[in-house]
């Protein structure tokens, strides 16, 4: 038993030492395809209400890159005709940079009993299981999302339904330079204990504070 939770505990440390990497702190090789499939299956089994999917991703493999690198190039300039060749070679950067890129489309379902609010929740589970999986084999992996994501000409241009979103780009390849410790988070940031509201015979002055739920319970 012992052993046990020994080895949980382990698995435990490893996820708290997730920290996005970034792009440029990236190497190749990002994940193969079986290592691929392995982290979508840990997107996969992140808690779904329905079971919907409301997600999708978009690889972009390498053959494609410069197609995508003129794509996010022709976003910048729609954006920013003034932009200089710096800005224009760095957003090519975004698509030729990473080892593994992928597209995070969230689909949510309308007229479904299932309330938009909980896909997008589920579609951020499965996105923070699939940066912990990556993690967790050994890879660096970053979010990242920007205006591109909101251009409909790129959007088209991606594929993305008018009833999708384009959330952003993931980056996902091995670890060249470390990105610095996380600053510390202290549960107690986002963990209060709730107490019931006294009733009103009693004539205890109201607390307007945060303190009026009673703290966390870590103190
Ligand atoms: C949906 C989403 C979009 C994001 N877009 C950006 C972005 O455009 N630029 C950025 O600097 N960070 C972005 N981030 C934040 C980074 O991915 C990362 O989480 C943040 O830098 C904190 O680093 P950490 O994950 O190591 O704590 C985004 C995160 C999420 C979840």
């Amino acid at each position: 038993m012992d052993r046990e939770i020994d080895h949980a505990e382990a698995l435990l440390a490893g996820l708290l030492e997730r920290r996005s990497v970034s792009p440029k702190r990236l190497c190749a090789p990002g994940p193969g395809l079986d290592k691929l499939d392995l982290i979508l299956q840990a997107a996969l089994r992140a808690p779904d209400h329905g079971a919907l999917q409301p997600w999708r991703v978009i690889e972009f493999r390498a053959d494609e890159r410069d197609a995508l690198a003129n794509c996010l190039e022709q976003e910048k300039l729609r954006r920013d005709p003034l932009a200089s060749d710096k800005d224009l070679q760095r957003a090519r950067e975004h698509a030729l940079r990473p080892p593994v890129l992928l597209g995070f489309v969230v689909m949510p379902r309308e007229r479904c009993k299932v309330p938009l609010r909980e896909q997008w929740l589920a579609a951020g589970a499965a996105l923070g299981n699939l940066l912990n999986a990556a993690h967790l084999l050994g890879f660096g992996a970053i979010m990242l999302s920007g205006e591109r994501c909101f251009d409909t000409v790129l959007l088209r241009q991606l594929r993305v339904q008018p009833h999708e979103s384009l959330a952003g780009f993931i980056s996902i390849g091995s670890i060249a330079q470390a990105a610095p410790p996380a600053r510390p988070v202290l549960p107690a940031q986002v963990w209060s204990c709730w107490i019931p509201e006294l009733p009103p015979s009693s004539a205890a002055p109201a607390q307007e504070n945060h303190d009026a739920d009673g703290g966390h319970p870590g103190t």
